[in-house]
């Protein structure tokens, strides 16, 4: 009965997932695609933009032709480069004020996921400025459409320059807010692969894993239809293509520039089918134990797999086709897939469990997994707490290849 609840309800949301296809950001992409993006500033004439980036990115002048096309074009500018990895509240509240304060009316945020999400968060709080904070996030409540937004992705990963997420860290609560909105969607996604070049390779390595694992919980999950699938598929082949050469030679602006597409593209499909319980398990995890996420997410994967059983079988055999993983049967070919997913990860140099997690711990995790993932997340199958804490035990065990 309690699935059924759920089936119906996770039904329910699934036209609003199909307008979520209609509303994928514009693209601009290639090489030096940010300067590009001059010239679409210049048609807005908005008096003055927020850019969000990070310490590093200022300090090695990585931004610098960009500052000075701006000066060129007399566009104004302010600069907020204090965003943490896994930002927290606090750094919400400091860059809404800061919007404020500076009297802007777009923001161009350029940096990996959290740089993303954290302008996402500000800007709905600057549109909801009635309400503090800690509400916005966690009621979730976007009232209105944000201010123009860009997004400019320095990792091929998070995919949050398409979605329409941003997950936020409450650090008394050890939890991470998940807010989802179709509003939070930026305007335009801007794919440079110049400002990949120097990203280092344990990141690269873990943001491939997370763009992979995006795509793979968009195709396994219900309410998938031709066109996600399509992006899903797209963006499994180009990572197994990809990723390990990208992780050997970062100065490859080819191998960047390919994964940047198929982090877009995992992006759109999550956006439109949504995460599993993968993310549902990671983002406790993540939260209590300042884990990268990526890495988390390539260590639980094929965990939530194996668990996953039978009932995705069909589809784990199909993407083995389409990234030519050869087998007799499709048991045979699903079995294939996750234990290449784990011969990436050897290959990556990530681990192949997550010791940090405490026996205490795990019920705490396990409840909000479920909370997370049900019913919003339409998973191939339905998970209870008990279901969670044995999933959790195993990640804490580790597999082995
Ligand atoms: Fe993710």
């Amino acid at each position: 009965m309690k699935h059924f609840l759920l089936r119906t309800r996770q039904a329910l949301f699934s036209p609003i997932q199909k307008i979520q296809l209609i509303l994928q950001p514009k693209m601009l992409k290639g090489e030096h695609a940010l300067l590009d993006l001059v010239d679409v500033l210049k048609e807005k004439h908005l008096n003055r933009y927020m850019v969000v980036t990070t310490a590093g990115f200022i300090k090695r002048g990585t931004l610098q032709p960009f500052f000075e096309r701006l000066d060129q074009s007399n566009i104004a500018y302010s600069i907020f480069h204090d965003v943490k990895p896994d930002p927290e509240i606090s750094d919400v509240e400091n860059l809404k004020e800061y919007y404020i304060n500076e009297g802007c009316q777009g923001l161009i945020a350029i940096g990996g996921g959290s740089v993303i999400d954290c302008s996402k968060a500000a800007l709905a709080c600057v549109q909801s400025s009635h309400l503090d904070v800690k509400t916005v996030l966690e009621t979730g409540r976007v009232s209105k459409i944000l201010p123009f937004f860009i997004a400019v992705p320095t990792t091929a990963g998070t995919g949050s320059e398409v979605t329409a997420g941003a997950v936020i860290t409450d650090p008394i609560r050890k939890r991470k807010y998940a807010l989802s909105h179709l509003f939070l969607i930026p305007k335009y996604a801007v794919l440079d692969a110049s400002l990949l070049t120097t990203l280092p390779p344990k990141m690269t390595a873990y943001t491939g894993m997370d763009a992979l694992t995006h795509a793979v919980e968009a195709y396994i999950n219900h309410f998938n239809n031709r066109k996600t699938n399509e992006y899903a598929l797209e963006a499994i082949q180009s990572i197994f293509q990809y990723l390990i050469p990208s992780f050997e030679d970062g100065s490859n602006i080819t191998y960047r520039l390919e994964l940047l597409e198929a982090s877009y593209k995992a992006g759109v499909a999550i956006t439109n089918n949504y995460i599993g319980y993968v993310h549902a398990i990671a983002h406790g995890i993540g939260g209590m134990y300042h884990l990268q996420h990526g890495m988390i997410n390539a260590i639980i994967l094929p965990i939530v797999l194996e668990e996953y059983g039978d009932t995705i079988t069909k589809k784990l055999a199909h993407i083995a086709d389409i990234v030519g993983i050869a087998g007799h049967t499709d048991q045979q070919k699903a079995e294939y897939f996750i234990k290449k997913l784990k011969e990436i990860n050897q290959v990556l140099g990530i681990p192949t469990s997550i010791p940090e997690i405490q026996d205490s711990d795990i019920h705490y995790l396990a409840t909000g997994a479920e909370k997370e993932g049900n019913p919003t997340y339409p998973t191939p199958v339905t998970w209870d707490v008990e279901r969670f804490e044995k999933v959790i035990r195993k990640i804490q065990q580790g597999y082995s290849v």
